[in-house]
Formats: C-alpha cells, structure tokens, sequence
C-alpha cells in the first residue's frame, strides 16, 4: 500500500510565530477523518526547530523546503541535511520549480542533494514537471522523462523507495490553473511506468506520486480520486489550517 500524503509548501510564508499557530490550527482540526494520511508541514527554515516542538507527539510531520548538498564548509547563507536532520526534521523538498526558476538549480545540484538527504536519513520530496511552452507544444512526457533520468534514476531500488516525487506541472503553480484530474493522473502513470521500467513493478508501486500545482478544498477530491495520484504538495492552500484540513479530508 503507498502512503497517502498531504504536504504543506509553506514557501516564504508565516514568521515563527505565525507558522506555530497555523501548526496548532492543523493539529486540532485533524480528526478520524484525516486517518491513514500522512500530514507535512514545510516552514521557513527559522522556524524548523520550533515546528519540530510544536508537531512532536501529533501526526504532523515536518520538512524543509531546501537544502545544500555539502555537508560543511565555506556556503554562506546555505544549510546542510545534517543540519537539518539534527533537530528532528524528517523530509525536504528537493528540485522545487521555484528553485530551478529563481535559484538557478540543476540536475546536478538536484542529484546531489537528494544523494545528501539519503546519506542523512532524510525524506526527499522531489519535484519535476513542465512549464507552460512544454506543455503546449506536446513534450511535457519528454520532459519529466529527462528529469526522471538525470536527477533520480543514478539511485539503486533500495534509495529510490524512500524518495516521494511530487509531479508539479509549473504552469498550475500559484496560477490557479489546475491539471485536470484526467492530466494528473496521465502523467502521474507515466511516471510510474518509467519507475516500473528502471526499478521493476514491486518498487513503482511502493512510491507515492503526489500532485501540486493550485490544488485546494474545491479540487482535491477528484484528483485524489485518481489511480496513480497519492496525495498533495499544496502552496497557497496550505496557508490556511481549514483549507488544508479540508484538502487532507479530500481522501475520503
Ligand atoms: P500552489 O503551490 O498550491 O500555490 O500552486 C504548489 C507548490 O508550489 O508546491
């Protein structure tokens, strides 16, 4: 059975003092509704230590949002997986579009981190889809195809079971566009197959394929409803316990 998931991208969103009451919003709004899905929360990583504390003995789990794929030295600014790990985090997203946009990230630095997280005993949460243009001259399969490629599949059966990928189609991410639930689940197969093709059947099924990109209460539901769609990596909608629970309830 793969896990279910619903993650929270909170990106640079809520102070530590904000990001604690939006932790407790959430952690007093799960009820049974919310059983057998696994529920994360992505804070700025000032608040990491206090989101840590703050979600201790609940469902909530925590992640970062980035990483460096260093383990120490001469990076200002950067954080390591070490680090991250030390105070008790369990997952980081890793590949994100808005990295790859803003902060120039690569395949190879992709790799690298996601290399990084494993060798800590971190969760990577490990994003790829196409932007707008890919997606309207046909090549979107092409193009998580080379992602798939270049950035995971240098991982062995065993590394790539603990990774969850996160299919987040750029041109429906803060734009309020959505994939369709049809679109999802297309790609989110495809994605499976090449896992099956490299890994084998045992291992593709094992791995949760989340969908992001303008997911909310309204939506949720239909996408999640789809065969090869496992759960959520929510911006915007995670902002708001009572939108996110609603989404988290989308499962049943
Ligand atoms: P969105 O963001 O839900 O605001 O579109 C999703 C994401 O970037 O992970």
């Amino acid at each position: 059975m793969r896990k279910k998931i619903v993650a929270g991208n909170w990106k640079m969103n809520k102070n530590l003092s904000e990001g604690l009451s939006l932790i407790e919003g959430i952690k007093s709004g799960l009820t049974a509704a919310h059983k057998g899905v696994d529920v994360i929360v992505s804070p700025p990583y000032v608040s990491l230590t206090e989101a840590v504390k703050a979600a201790a003995g609940s469902a909530v789990k925590v992640s970062a949002q980035n990483c460096h794929q260093e383990e120490n030295g001469a990076y200002t600014g950067e954080i390591s997986t070490g680090m991250i790990k030390a105070i008790g985090v369990e997952y980081v997203i890793i590949g994100h579009s808005e990295r790859r946009q803003y902060f120039n990230e690569n395949s190879a630095s992709i790799t690298k981190k996601i290399n990084s997280a494993l060798a800590k005993g971190l969760t990577p949460i490990y994003c790829n889809g196409e932007v707008k243009e890919e997606r309207e001259s046909g090549k979107h399969f092409e193009v998580v195809k080379r992602q798939m490629n270049d950035e995971l599949f240098h991982l062995s059966a065993e590394e790539v079971k603990k990774v969850v990928i996160a299919y987040e189609p750029v041109w429906a991410i803060g734009t309020g566009l959505t994939a369709s639930p049809e679109q999802a689940q297309e790609i989110h197969a495809y994605l499976r197959k090449l896992l099956t093709d490299k890994y084998g059947e045992a291992v593709a099924e094992s791995i949760s394929i989340l969908y992001g990109g303008s997911c909310k209460p309204d939506n949720a539901k239909e996408i999640f409803s789809k065969k090869d769609v496992d759960g959520g990596l929510i911006g915007g909608a995670a902002l708001k316990a009572e939108d996110f629970l609603a989404i988290i309830a989308a499962f049943n």
